[in-house]
């Protein structure tokens, strides 16, 4: 399996960097929405993360410990890129989505921008919820040769468009805890 890996696209300490300063950017945001409604910036039930399992799970662990503001945390699965797929067949939730989202600053989490569908069903069934405020955060996004059907306000790193696994990102289950994010090769999943 290990040997399906071309190269290293980011090593952890870019990544790491990266991540402090998207915790930064965001904590600027919220403490922005906390002051321009006048709660106080240690306002408990104010701001909820949603983070997109399961590939947003080592991202969003290392991301809030960059955040000093409470925040609450409301995990969502989608699934768009069944089994072997390394071509999106559309999103489709696979849990349930809270329904206390009404009147919060809702931050939807996920590890790679790439068509845009999951963020825009994501966005919708947020929305749907009232929240005060709505932002996406990505860690990657692919650049490809049309606009995505969504975006994200916070974007870590752009990338070229291929595969990419690691720090949290699959390829059929497999490859999530390395640490850099690797592109694998095209043989490992093109016949
Ligand atoms: P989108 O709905 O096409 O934007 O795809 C987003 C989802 O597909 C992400 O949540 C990832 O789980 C997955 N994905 C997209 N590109 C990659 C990739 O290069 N490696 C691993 N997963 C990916
Ligand atoms: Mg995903």
């Amino acid at each position: 399996m290990q040997n399906h890996i071309d190269r290293v696209l980011l090593g952890r300490g870019a990544i790491s960097d990266r991540v402090r300063a998207l915790g930064d950017e965001l904590a600027r945001d919220l403490t922005g929405e906390l002051v321009k409604e006048g709660s106080p910036a240690d306002a408990t039930d104010r701001i909820v993360f949603v983070p997109v399992m399961t590939g947003a799970l080592v991202f969003t662990a290392d991301l809030i410990r960059h955040l000093p503001l409470p925040i609450a945390m409301r995990l969502v699965s989608v699934s768009s890129y069944p089994g072997a797929a390394t071509q999106s067949k559309g999103a489709t939730l696979k849990s349930y989505l809270s329904d206390d989202l009404a009147g919060r600053h809702v931050v939807i989490i996920d590890d790679i921008l790439d068509t845009g569908e999951t963020m825009r069903m994501l966005r919708g069934l947020v929305e749907d919820r009232r929240p005060a405020s709505v932002r996406a955060c990505v860690l990657l996004k692919k650049q490809l040769g049309k606009p995505a059907v969504a975006e994200a306000e916070h974007v870590g790193f752009e990338i070229p468009d291929e595969f990419v696994v690691g720090y949290g990102l699959d390829y059929d289950g497999h490859y999530r805890n390395l640490p850099d994010i690797c592109v694998l090769k095209r043989e490992a999943y093109e016949g």
